[in-house]
């Protein structure tokens, strides 16, 4: 079933969206990237481009390969050219209005047959499948930053999804090189759900003063062999995001070692989202 994948819709081209559209175009599907006007296309476009120069920089892929790639990307700012995709992931911010807006579209253009993924990484998938009239055709595949380079997909099921869908979607993560686990629609789902609070614990020991930042990524890296440290990787996932994931297992558990931090509130709401707006806990300084 999945051989006859050919065209895949990636709507959102973010550091994520734009990571997951090359994902799928290096495995040689055909990808239209989805964004809502020219100036967004051209961030993505953007994204696309730095990220590709760099697995060629680095030997991954050679020139030759990089110009098949870019010739199975298309983009376009309109949701209607979806209509024959057979595969979409969506990668939009993490609003519930933004969701129910793409995914009643994305219902209504897309054939029936066609499965719905969304990439989100703090939403309940069973909310998003419920928004559209094809809940068995609805995942989660949820891929990690930098999409291109980590190997995780969680493939999220809710109590709709269908026994086909996991299977077909499991499948395409293979293809797409990732190592597929599935999980249920659970807060934080399994690698967030332990990620996420760990990197809370870190800004708690920064904002008490325990040690500096420097040196609490040390500690981390130098102890567990980690590629990098707490606070570095949360300006790169984005303080934004992780306080959205802490807020989301607060509400599923109410349970205190699931309590954001202040600081990182704060950091929030003064639009420090780490290396995406340029200020951090290193970003920008
Ligand atoms: N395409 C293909 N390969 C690429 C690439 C690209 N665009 N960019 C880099 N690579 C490859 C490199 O060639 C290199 O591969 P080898 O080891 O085989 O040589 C590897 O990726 C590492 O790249 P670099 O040497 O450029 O960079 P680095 O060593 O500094 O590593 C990093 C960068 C991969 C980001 C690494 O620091 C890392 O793994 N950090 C942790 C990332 C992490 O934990 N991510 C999960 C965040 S949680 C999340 O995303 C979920 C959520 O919902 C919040």
């Amino acid at each position: 079933m999945v051989q006859e994948f050919d065209k895949v819709g990636v709507v959102g081209l973010g550091t994520m969206g734009a990571g997951i559209a090359e994902v799928f175009a290096r495995a040689g599907f055909n990808v239209v990237g989805v964004e809502i006007d020219q100036a967004a296309l051209d961030r993505g476009k953007g994204h696309l481009d730095k990220s590709l120069s760099k697995a060629v920089s680095k030997g991954k892929i050679d020139e030759e390969e990089r110009a098949a790639i870019d010739g199975r990307l298309t983009f376009t700012s309109s949701r209607n050219e979806l209509a024959d995709a057979d595969f979409v992931v969506e990668a939009v911010p993490e609003s519930i209005a933004i969701k129910r807006d793409v995914f009643g579209d994305l219902d209504r253009i897309c054939s029936p047959g066609t499965i719905l993924a969304t990439n989100t990484s703090s939403l309940s998938v069973t909310e998003i499948a419920a928004l559209t009239g094809r809940p068995d055709k609805v995942v989660g595949l949820h891929f990690f930053n930098p999409a291109p380079v980590m190997k995780l997909a969680e493939v999220i099921t809710t109590v709709s999804t269908s026994g086909d869908t996991v299977d077909v979607v499991t499948e395409v993560a293979k293809r797409i090189g990732k190592t597929p686990i599935t999980v249920g629609d659970r807060a934080g789902f399994v690698a967030n759900a332990l990620l996420v609070p760990y990197i809370n614990d870190a800004i708690k020991l920064y904002e008490r003063k325990v040690a500096s930042r420097e040196q609490i990524d040390t500690a981390v890296q130098k102890a567990a062999g980690l590629p990098m440290g707490p606070l570095t990787l949360a300006d790169m996932v984005g303080l934004d995001v992780c306080l959205a994931v802490m807020d989301v297992l607060w509400d599923e558990y109410k349970d205190p070692r699931y309590v954001a931090s202040p600081l990182l509130r704060r950091m929030v709401a003064a639009d420090h989202f780490g290396r995406k707006s340029g200020q951090g806990f290193y970003a920008g300084r």
